[in-house]
């Protein structure tokens, strides 16, 4: 079949295409070269026994972060917060809460990390606060109160109901009554969590205090909370129902959120939020932005930057296997705007562990995956052990999502739970009681155990990082991807000359790889076969991926 030159032609078929030259690793921006690691400081360490991670205890845990390499931390909240929601309630957004310790161990804290070359990110719950706020009490104390309308308040429907159908994603109607003024109030969360009206331009002057505040503080960056969702429809009008919706599907997501998410006008208020960002140097704006990935696009902004990096759950959302990976990695990188830095997230506090859905053995292949994709690699605390989820008693539950829409799978208490150190009691997370049970495999998959272990996940995610650092061509090299077959994910990283292969066995059966050229093992998931020469055509293990140096 002869061959035309397209514009979208791609890798080593295209003998036309110009290798790129100059994307040197340097030239990157810190978080594009960036390997980022989410922490839940509640199930990090515990240092005061009280059963719940704290400051300090993050502060005794840094060696960790220094050995595994990763560049940066993303912290979920750690804001003074009644705990409804996992501190995303929020009372104070400038004030550390009691549990987690004081703001002079948060400057400590940030100290030690940048005296490590680590940056980092904090959480800003931009939508809403908590009930317990001190705007919120005003705001609900009168309608005339000047902060009356820093929230969404609207009068009942006729029949004296809700003002329209939308529902809260925790369950029920997003609308709760106040008697005291005779109106409803809008929550797209807890109805503990009032949303803040976004409209209300006191309400950005506000909040675009709180990023400064902690900016000047040191921080690096920001991870926008529920970005999508701070302005809803004018109108109030109502949501339809969606028609792929069925018994199974949890009551709050039977409706499509057409009037409640990813708003015009909360796009608008990313692009403000992004330039109070821009004011300091070399901060980055992260993004929790909901949806499918063919809307992911938008949140990058072209002309007007909204974020650097809307995360993207691609690899999370994905079915396990070959084609389905090479599908979901294309779709995504043609629904981003072709100058736009990806990133890639394979674990995170709303979601199930992925070891859960893919097993031990395909558990490496991820790690290897995403740190060889272009793009920025996020992981959660304990992806690097391989936790899992683990089995939440009844009594034991944490999570509202759960209490609130239980029975559809949707708690999120198993990948929460906290992390394990060590084999001694209760992981070396805690001398008292921990907050959430610590699972029954502690002993197998903990911190000190795989350490001594220099083939263990543990290692090889560490070596991993360390590959991406050394070879420019895995943090700043173009992505070519090559046809996928056979249950084999095959793609290339190349950059000034320089060629690396990566051939991922997804399957638990032997696989022939045909390799472009032959070439020297970097890495195996096995970890014992590096600087290996390999020919053109070799084996790959079951559940073996391996990353080539190509002889170019
Ligand atoms: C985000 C957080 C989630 C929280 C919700 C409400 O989705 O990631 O944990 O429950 O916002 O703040």
């Amino acid at each position: 079949m002869h061959r035309y030159p397209t514009p979208f032609a791609r890798g080593e078929d295209d003998p036309a295409r110009p290798l790129p030259s100059e994307p040197q690793a340097e030239t990157l921006k810190w978080w594009q070269r960036a390997v980022i690691y989410e922490i839940a400081p509640i199930s990090f360490q515990d240092s005061n026994g009280d059963g719940k991670g704290d400051l300090p205890g993050l502060i005794q845990r840094i060696d960790h972060l220094t050995w595994l390499g990763v560049d940066a931390v993303w912290l979920t909240p750690v804001y003074t917060s009644p705990m409804l929601d996992f501190g995303y309630d929020i009372t104070d957004f400038c004030a550390i809460d009691p549990l987690f310790g004081t703001l002079e161990n948060f400057d400590q804290f940030v100290r030690l990390l940048h005296a490590r070359g680590i940056r980092l990110i904090l959480d800003f719950v931009a939508n809403h606060t908590s009930d317990s706020h001190s705007w919120f009490a005003e705001s609900r104390s009168s309608r005339s109160n000047p902060k009356r309308d820093w929230y969404v308040w609207a009068d009942p429907a006729p029949d004296g109901g809700p003002p329209n159908n939308w529902l809260s994603r925790f369950g029920g109607s997003a609308w709760e009554w106040e008697t005291k003024t005779r109106q409803y109030y809008y929550h797209a969360f807890l109805r503990e969590q009032p949303d803040l009206n976004w409209r209300n331009p006191e309400v950005r002057l506000a909040m675009a205090d709180v990023l400064r505040f902690w900016m000047r503080r040191g921080v690096d960056g920001f991870r926008v909370d529920a970005s999508a969702v701070l302005a809803e429809d004018e109108l109030l009008r109502d949501d339809p129902p969606d028609p792929d919706a069925d018994e199974k599907t949890p009551p709050p997501q039977r409706l499509k959120r057409i009037f409640t998410d990813d708003r015009r006008e909360s796009m608008a208020y990313l692009e403000e939020m992004r330039k109070v960002i821009d004011e300091f140097d070399d901060r980055v704006l992260l993004g929790e932005v909901q949806g499918k990935t063919d809307r992911i696009g938008h949140f990058y902004g072209e002309e007007r930057p909204r974020f650097h990096l809307p995360l993207n759950f691609a690899l999370l959302d994905t079915p396990w296997d070959a084609l389905s990976l090479q599908a979901n990695i294309d779709a995504y990188l043609n629904a981003i705007p072709e100058n736009a830095w990806p990133d890639w997230v394979i674990g995170a506090h709303d979601k199930h562990r992925i070891a859960s859905k893919i097993g031990q053995s395909q558990a490496r292949v991820l790690a290897m995956l995403v740190l060889t994709l272009k793009g920025t690699p996020f992981f959660f605390a304990g992806d690097e052990i391989g936790m899992e989820q683990v089995a939440i008693p009844p009594e034991c539950i944490r999570d509202p999502f759960e209490k609130l829409v239980g029975g559809y799978g949707l708690n999120r208490d198993p990948e929460r739970v906290p992390m394990r150190w060590n084999e001694g009691r209760n992981g070396g997370f805690t001398s008292g009681d921990p907050w959430l049970p610590m699972g029954h495999d502690v002993a197998e998959r903990n911190v000190e155990k795989l350490k001594v272990d220099p083939r263990s996940l543990l290692w090889l995610y560490r070596r991993l990082i360390s590959l991406r650092r050394s070879e420019p061509t895995l943090a700043a090299g173009d992505y070519l991807p090559l046809r996928s077959r056979h249950g084999l994910l095959v793609y290339k990283r190349v950059c000034a000359g320089n060629e690396i292969l990566i051939a991922l066995n997804t399957g638990h059966e032997p696989r022939k790889l045909e390799s472009p050229s032959a070439g020297t093992v970097l890495l195996s998931t096995y970890v014992d076969r590096d600087g290996e020469i390999v020919d053109q055509s070799t084996v790959l293990r079951p559940d073996e991926g391996v990353i080539l140096k190509l002889r170019t």
